[in-house]
């Protein structure tokens, strides 16, 4: 006669099995941080503490950053506030070209380095146009490294002050980044 069929040690596995499933699929992810920073950029054309240079164009580097095709190097203090006695927390390093026919647009490519702050020793790499008179203008965040390393993001761009004449302006930033 046929022993009754024991079906405990299957039950067992079948508990083992979900219990194991549902712990797999309970385990938080590695999910992305998001962080916000709001920073100013002072960029000064002309002056004494000037920033920037400008080293080519169709009129070579006397050209304006205000027309087409003219690339300006950028070494600009970041500050935590909007005025340069507030305390500085990095530089934005890069270029900017003159990428719109009629002047009016900037492309953006730089580096903002932390040398103090909560994020020191990392970078944020900026990247976008910036159609300098409309009030606000987007820009992406197409990398990082240190604490932004695999770093994404946006960011909005504000004049905060704007003097035309002497190319001396501030700019607020402020970065929206996810992050691990
Ligand atoms: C920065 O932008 C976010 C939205 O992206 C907004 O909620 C926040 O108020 C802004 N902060 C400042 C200081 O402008």
């Amino acid at each position: 006669m046929a022993a009754p069929l024991n079906l405990a040690p299957n039950f067992f596995f079948l508990i083992f099995t979900v219990a194991l499933l549902y712990v797999a699929y309970t385990i938080p992810r590695h999910q992305p941080r998001e962080t916000n920073l709001v920073f100013y950029v002072h960029d000064y054309l002309t002056g004494q503490d000037a920033s920037t240079v400008t080293v080519a164009g169709k009129a070579g580097p006397q050209s304006s950053i205000l027309h087409f095709g003219t690339v300006l190097v950028v070494d600009d203090p970041v500050t935590e506030g909007p005025t340069i006695e507030s305390r500085e927390i990095g530089r934005a390093q890069g270029m900017y070209v003159n990428s719109q026919l009629d002047g009016k647009g900037l492309h953006l490519v730089f580096s903002v380095i932390f040398t103090g702050g909560e994020h020191e020793g990392s970078t944020l790499e900026i990247q976008g146009a910036d159609l300098f008179s409309m009030e606000e203008r987007e820009f992406g965040i197409v990398s990082g490294t240190g604490q932004f390393r695999f770093v994404k993001g946006y960011g909005v761009m504000v004049t905060e002050f704007m003097d035309i004449a002497n190319l001396r302006a501030v700019l607020k930033l402020n970065v929206t980044v996810r992050h691990y």
